[in-house]
């Protein structure tokens, strides 16, 4: 039995038409993340942040799965071992393509948590400012992503899944946000670690291996050699 961890970050819904962070064009080339993704922005402006989450959730509904998505939903369903999706997006679009083991270690855009109570509810709608809590009626909801300055979410089950690892594959991530981008340099020894993206990461030296291209083409070609061998 093989336990493999798969990371995923920005890339690999690129070709899903979702701009990435840091690539030309990327959000952080556009915005300040300052402004935007950050406790204190939400607490000097929240329409300006709720603003902007409720547009990237409703972009969400013009946007598909790509094959890169669809690849790793099977990945799943056919490993004969341990099977565990670590990734850093905030989209649906795993979940769409029928991910199920999956961590969404900096949170989800379809979540809003209260910061009264701390339920956690389903959202696809906008949110306005003020609007109550469905469990306590507290008007203090704010979108359930981890901003900068806080923590990542699931961290002890995904450290006991790096630990434990055989095969290691990240993939469209830039490998310069931590603590993700230093999963590669946590795998046992004997661990393989493959990166797929369209050029080398920061944290490219600490792989086994690089496969440099589009996630949408060389993720299903993995998949199919990881489960047929080759
Ligand atoms: P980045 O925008 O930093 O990096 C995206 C990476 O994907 C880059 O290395 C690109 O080369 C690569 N890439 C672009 N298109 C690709 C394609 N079609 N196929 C394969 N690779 C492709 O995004 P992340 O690394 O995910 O955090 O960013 C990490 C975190 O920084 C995000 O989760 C977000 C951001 O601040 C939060 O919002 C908390």
């Amino acid at each position: 039995m093989t336990n493999l961890v798969v990371l995923t970050g920005a890339g690999i819904s690129a070709e899903s038409g979702l701009a990435t962070f840091r690539d030309p064009g990327g959000l952080w080339r556009r915005y300040r993340p300052q402004d935007l993704a950050t406790p204190e922005a939400f607490a000097r402006d929240p329409e300006l942040v709720l603003g902007w989450y409720d547009a990237r959730r409703a972009q969400l509904a013009e946007v598909e799965p790509n094959p890169a998505h669809l690849a790793l939903a099977r990945l799943e369903r056919e490993w004969p071992g341990e099977f565990l999706l670590v990734t850093q997006n905030v989209d649906d679009l795993h979940a769409r393509a029928g991910s199920r083991a999956m961590i969404q270690m900096h949170g989800a855009l379809k979540r809003v948590r209260c910061q009264a109570c701390g339920a956690v509810h389903e959202w696809a709608a906008a949110l306005p400012r003020a609007t109550p809590c469905p469990a306590c009626a507290a008007p203090r909801l704010r979108p359930d992503i981890v901003w900068f300055g806080e923590m990542p979410m699931d961290m002890p089950r995904i450290m006991a899944a790096l630990e434990d690892a055989d095969l290691f594959v990240s993939i469209g991530t830039s490998g310069t946000v931590y603590p993700a981008a230093g999963f590669v340099r946590m795998l046992p020894p004997h661990a393989r670690s493959i990166e797929v993206n369209t050029e080398a990461s920061a944290v490219a030296d600490g792989f086994d291996e690089l496969r440099q291209g589009p996630a949408g083409v060389l993720v299903p070609a993995l998949v199919e050699e990881l489960l047929c061998g080759g």
